[in-house]
């Protein structure tokens, strides 16, 4: 059974008052025993923050993004062992904003989710179509040609501490969602995939779906049977707002 998976990602969001009134809000309003878990990211400076909130918590947090190196001469970078020095478990990997802003390509993604692996994170990996590439038909072929530059690079036994959040380009931050039908959709045929390389694996693997989530669609989206939680932008900046997701899931 895959517990449900809510995970906000707060993007260049945020202050040391924001952080430590939302933080203590989270935890005010969940807890262990809920039927979701819950994870955070915050921008790497509020890291020391968060950590010194919520260690030995039931909430977990990460890094929105890693360098592919352990160390060295990276000015302006955070390696996977740094996040892991603050108490990171996971790390993102991929997101369409760093794709299609920062110019990371299939195999930088790669890198980075192995990068993660090595420090011992888990890596989240997104993937996710633009409007024109649906409307191209292309939607599974982009989702494909994503996830085989991870798994050709790191193996599929890898997947088995990652996560992979289906993230439509289109629906990001746009108030548009993807269907329930839609995002099953793609959901089921990312599961396919990977049940076609590990049975196991790919059975225990948390898909989430992210673009638009909030309190008022999450418990249709989460509803669907390979749809595994959801990775939050916008509604994840206020406890009140992240809660609602996290509240309807029943
Ligand atoms: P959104 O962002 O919820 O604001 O659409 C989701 C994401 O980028 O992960």
């Amino acid at each position: 059974m895959r517990k449900i998976l809510v995970a906000g990602n707060w993007k260049m969001h945020g202050s040391k008052a924001m952080v430590s009134e939302l933080l203590e809000g989270l935890l005010a309003g969940s807890s262990a025993d809920g039927k979701a878990d819950l994870l955070v990211f915050p921008p790497f400076p509020y890291l020391p923050l968060t950590e010194s909130v919520l260690a030995g918590t039931h909430i977990r947090y990460g890094g929105q993004n890693l360098n592919p190196n352990a160390q060295g001469a990276h000015t302006g970078e955070t390696s996977g062992g740094m996040l892991k020095d603050f108490g990171c478990h996971y790390a993102l990997v991929g997101h369409s904003e760093r794709r299609a802003i920062y110019g990371e390509s299939d195999h930088d993604v790669a890198l980075r989710f192995k990068a993660a692996l090595d420090a011992g994170l888990h890596p989240i990996l997104c993937v996710g179509e633009t409007l024109e590439e649906r409307e191209e038909g292309q939607t599974e072929a982009v989702v494909a040609r994503q996830l085989d530059a991870v798994i050709e690079f790191v193996g599929i036994e890898s997947f088995r501490k990652a996560v992979i959040a289906y993230e439509p380009v289109w629906a990001i931050g746009t108030g548009l969602t993807a269907t329930p039908e839609q995002a099953q959709s793609v959901h089921a045929f990312i599961r396919d995939k990977l049940t076609s390389l590990n049975v196991i694996i790919a059975g225990q693997l948390r898909i989430l779906y992210g673009g638009s989530v909030n309190g008022s669609n999450a418990a249709e989206l989460f509803a669907q049977s390979d749809i595994d939680g959801g990775l939050v932008g916008g509604a994840s900046l206020t406890a009140e707002a992240f809660l609602a997701i996290y509240s309807a899931i029943d």
